[in-house]
């Protein structure tokens, strides 16, 4: 039988609520998602995120840019960020609703990383996706979790859960129904990695299972 100790280490970026960071806590302790969360690291440090973590018992580093009135800089948040992913041995890291754009040098000394995002990528890149996707007129949206790499937003998309937009729906609305996507895309991508069904490299699976894979609510 596996254990913790053999179990994917995976480390969580965070710079806000945390309701992702949620999901995956609750999975696996239900053991329903074979992984070890090692630490999780919030830029920002009132976000609520780190209480989650905390009441989990999950290490958790602040590295705030705030701390003692000045801003710390990209470079030092970045360098200690991964001094911390080393120090854990994490083997994949998730952007759950993390805020900075990390740099090239960054993302590729780092272990491979995957980023939540609010919209059909590549379509809606950046932020206020919701709100984007109302003004267009747009009939579909959702979410993708795709390789994060220097080209923000841009990196391979892994999987994808789509929505269809109501005639009504504010961007606040649009919002809340995506975030129920999300809470199944993200531990749905992260058991398929594990179980070694979806490439981390960048290359596609094969011409029979084009990427991204999607989940479709029903
Ligand atoms: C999510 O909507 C995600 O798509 C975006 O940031 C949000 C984070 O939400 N990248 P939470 O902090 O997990 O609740």
């Amino acid at each position: 039988m596996n254990t913790s100790q053999s179990y994917l280490k995976v480390a969580v970026l965070v710079s806000g609520n945390g309701s992702n960071l949620q999901v995956l806590i609750d999975k696996v302790q239900s053991k329903q998602l074979p992984i070890h969360l090692v630490g999780v690291i919030s830029n920002i440090k009132e976000a609520y995120a780190i209480t989650r973590a905390q009441k989990a018992g999950i290490p958790v580093t602040v590295l705030s840019h705030t701390d003692s009135g000045k801003r710390m800089t990209m470079a030092t948040f970045q360098r200690h960020a991964l001094e911390q992913l080393r120090a854990w041995g994490a083997e994949l890291v998730v952007l759950a609703g993390f805020m900075r754009i990390l740099s090239a040098e960054f993302i590729e000394q780092s272990p491979p990383m995957i980023n939540l995002h609010p919209s059909l990528l590549p379509h809606y890149k950046g932020l206020d996706t919701h709100a984007r996707v109302i003004a267009s007129g747009d009939k579909w949206h959702g979410c993708s979790v795709h390789i994060v790499t220097p080209k923000l937003d841009s990196g391979q998309v892994l999987t994808q859960s789509v929505l269809e937009v109501g005639i009504h729906d504010t961007p606040e609305q649009l919002q809340k129904r995506v975030q129920v996507l999300e809470h199944c895309l993200l531990p749905w991508t992260i058991a398929l990695i594990v179980q070694g069904s979806l490439p981390l490299d960048g290359c596609t699976v094969g011409a029979t299972l084009p990427l991204p894979w999607r989940l479709i609510a029903v």
